[in-house]
């Protein structure tokens, strides 16, 4: 199988990646590298089954690569992630999101892609009055990340009516796991791995009582090679464990993964930070197969020894 993968220098679309290569598929990646790095493909790219293109995907020559690749199947990953990045520069946010969307959904119609799996994102619902949230639940985006999430998806589905094209949608909550950038302002257990691991101070906003519901990599994967073997409707499925963990549990967890006594600092709450997140993938258990392997615990073991490596290798400690 030939695969194109957006996105793919980056944290979820580098396992991806390396799960494609390792099952023995040609892979393309077509990053950007504003935030990815060749660093995270060095595997794929060693085994002579990947090829890093450095286009930004809103880049015209997009449209001549996917014809020329002729993918039986595109993973859509590439985004602008930031929630207040998005809020500060929407336009900036919607010319990835949403014009990169669209100009990778239309070079793979025109390629004929066989499948099309588009990574979203739970901020897409907003404040749900139900727990965990299923994918029938109405949308309400709380910010222009949330809006251009929801924008390639309905791209997507009329994709999908105009020209036939199959196509899945994969609504992620928090994802964690090794490679996660600990500099951004998602990736909680990154950043509280890599603080922990340094000795520094951490903080959780308000009470600490916020819940998210974390996926580890790993399993996200799973999801995105079950979507990519099956032709899809333009239906959303949500990607999560439905397990909720507060913001003050998680930071007690990765204290002990790291080995740390640390308690975090409290500051003022964010405004527009939702209180609570869960979703309900049964839709993806039944209809794809799909089911989180990894528990919490297992999941943090492994992410703090990758960033117990990586500190290590910076000679930092
Ligand atoms: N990490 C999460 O918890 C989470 C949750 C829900 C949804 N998602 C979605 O999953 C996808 C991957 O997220 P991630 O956490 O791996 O983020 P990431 O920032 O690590 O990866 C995104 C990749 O896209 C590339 N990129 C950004 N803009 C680009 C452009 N204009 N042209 C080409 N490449 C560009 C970056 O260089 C990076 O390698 C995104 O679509 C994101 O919205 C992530």
């Amino acid at each position: 199988m030939r695969a194109v993968v957006t996105g793919g220098a980056g944290f979820i679309g580098s396992h991806l990646v390396d799960r494609l290569v390792g099952d023995g598929h040609a892979v393309v990646v077509i990053d950007s590298l504003v935030r990815g790095s060749t660093a995270n493909l060095s595997g794929a790219l060693d085994s002579g089954r990947c090829e890093l293109i450095e286009y930004d995907i809103t880049d015209p020559r997009v449209r001549e690569l996917m014809a020329s690749s002729s993918p039986d199947v595109v993973y859509h990953l590439a985004a602008q992630i930031d929630v207040r990045s998005s809020v500060a520069d929407p336009v900036h946010d919607a010319r990835v999101n949403v014009v990169g969307a669209v100009a990778v959904l239309d070079a793979a119609c025109r390629a004929g892609v066989g499948q099309f799996v588009l990574a979203s994102s739970v901020a897409i619902y907003g404040v749900t009055p139900t727990l965990p949230v299923t994918e029938s639940a109405p949308t309400e985006p709380l910010s222009p990340y949330a809006a251009s999430k929801l924008a390639g998806e309905i791209y997507l589905n009329q994709a999908a009516r105009l020209h036939g094209m199959p196509g899945t949608v994969l609504c992620f909550g928090n994802v964690y796991g090794p490679r996660q950038d600990a500099n951004g302002e998602a990736g909680v257990v990154a950043i509280f791995a890599d603080a922990l691991l340094r000795g520094r101070s951490t903080r959780v906003f308000g009470d600490g009582g916020n819940v998210r519901d974390y996926v580890y990599v790993t399993d996200v994967v799973d999801a995105f090679v079950m979507a990519g073997s099956r032709p899809g409707d333009g239906n959303r499925f949500n990607i999560g464990t439905g397990v909720g963990t507060s913001d003050l549990a998680l930071h007690t967890a990765v204290a002990e993964a790291v080995g740390a006594q640390q308690v975090p600092e409290f500051v003022p709450a964010r405004p527009g930070d939702l209180r609570a997140m869960t979703l309900d993938a049964t839709a993806a258990v039944q209809r794809l197969g799909w089911s989180p392997r990894t528990g919490l615990d297992d999941g943090l073991a492994r992410t703090v020894a990758w960033a117990r490596r990586r500190v290590a290798l910076e000679g930092r400690v």
